[in-house]
């Protein structure tokens, strides 16, 4: 069977030199088993043809908003619900500014608005504008927004330069379509992971944190967005980009990220507390910023909530994953916790080796569980958050074996 096989997908063509290819995607859709619509935006049909789409896929092809001959064909909100998946391909700079601020000038804006299937945008433009600031603000808008980011490539454009904002291939577009469809071991699971630092204000300008870049958090979250999990991230301050289609509720002080997460716990499958939490907060919080006057100052630190303890010992819990960061006794400590705050799993490293743990792109786990662990060597964030998300989506099945979701 075609790896596309009725599945419905609307092709969303926007205006850029790119939009050429965009026919061929259409094509390798279709030989997938897609069905395919096109909706094109005014200044897409001054690159190309709409007949040219109509042909390929036999359906004729939308543009505009208020189209008095299109009476009997299906309005924006039809169309919207009709597609499993959204492709904007290309979707140049105006277009991506416009879904950024959620305009619905056009039938293409306003079909994605009202879309609850996923959407992926294919940018493609001139290397200085899609470095420029203001494409990248809107494409971590995007980022933001759970929208897919496929690309841009490097490499030779259209108006002669040679740099990042060539559309991906289309062959690189019917894999990612496809890809997108293939289901996980997670699919159809909600997952939440904490993630980085918080910060504990002492005064307007200084707080209490911790070296948490927030790595280990942002690769579980792409990782659990591949096995085919609906993420959410609550994420201390870091200086990370989100990962496609996984949805970021920012937050600063441990208070507040007890706040997201209480807010946002309810439906889900799998709690992942990542964060590095800080233990304590300043008891009082000055207004004004404290002068250095005194030689020795006494800061009166009282504990911050636990928020993995808060979701764990609740009822109706969700599978909650802890992790401990230790310099010693790394599997006491670990198992401790596990038993303590009642977790279904818990992730052990050890924070004392420069090479591995904090701020750094590698670390090692100890994974521990009610009946079974595991030992994760020294690799790579990224690689590990695959083995670890893996364990989890085995461990998570095996103990809740209903599978009243899927
Ligand atoms: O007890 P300890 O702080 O060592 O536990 C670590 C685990 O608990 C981590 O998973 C961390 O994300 C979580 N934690 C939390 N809220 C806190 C402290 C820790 O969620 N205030």
């Amino acid at each position: 069977m075609p790896d596309l096989d009725n599945k419905k997908i609307l092709l969303g063509i926007t205006g850029g030199i790119a939009a050429y290819k965009a026919a061929e995607y259409c094509r390798l859709l279709i030989k997938q088993g897609a069905r395919v619509r096109v909706v094109m935006t005014p200044a897409a049909k001054e690159f190309i043809q709409p007949l040219t789409f109509q042909a390929l896929t036999g359906e004729p092809v939308l543009s505009e908003l208020f189209d008095a001959d299109a009476a009997n064909a299906m309005d924006h909100i039809e169309l919207a619900r009709w597609a499993d998946l959204i492709v904007v391909a290309p979707a140049s700079a105006d277009s991506i500014a416009k879904l950024a601020d959620g305009y619905a000038d056009n039938l293409l804006l306003t079909i994605v608005l009202a879309a609850s299937c996923p959407v992926a945008v294919a940018p493609a433009m001139n290397q200085h504008m899609w470095s420029n600031q203001a494409t990248q603000d809107n494409i971590q808008r995007l980022r933001q927004h759970a929208l897919l980011v496929w690309g841009p490539a490097a490499g030779e454009q259209a108006c002669g330069d040679v740099g990042e904002g060539r559309m991906l291939e289309p062959q690189q577009l019917a894999d990612m379509s496809v890809a997108l469809f293939r289901p996980g071991p997670l699919t159809g699971r909600k997952l939440m992971i904490t993630a980085g630092p918080t910060r504990e204000a002492i005064d307007p300008v200084r707080f209490l944190s911790n070296r948490s870049s927030g790595k280990m958090g942002y690769a579980l979250a792409a990782a659990a967005r591949d096995a085919g999990a609906e993420v959410t991230l609550v994420s201390g301050p870091v200086c990370l980009n989100v990962p496609d289609s996984v949805t970021l509720l920012s937050c600063e002080s441990a208070g507040d990220m007890l706040q997201q997460v209480t807010q946002n716990i309810t439906g889900q499958d799998i709690f992942i507390a990542c964060a590095a939490v800080a233990d304590y907060r300043v008891a009082a919080v000055a207004k004004e910023k404290i002068k250095k006057t005194a030689e020795q100052m006494t800061l009166q630190l009282v504990k911050t909530p636990d928020i993995l303890a808060s979701v764990s010992l609740s009822d109706n819990k969700p599978f909650c994953v802890g992790f401990a960061a230790e310099t010693s006794e790394l599997e006491q400590y670990a198992r401790h916790k596990l038993a303590h705050k009642k977790l279904d799993m818990i992730a052990a490293n050890r924070v004392d080796d420069p090479a591995s743990g904090f701020e750094v792109d590698d670390n090692a786990l100890a994974v521990f569980w009610q009946g079974g662990s595991q030992q994760l060597p020294r690799q790579p964030k990224t690689d590990l958050a695959r083995e670890l998300i893996a364990i989890i989506a085995r461990v998570y099945r095996e103990a809740r074996p209903v599978t009243e979701k899927t």
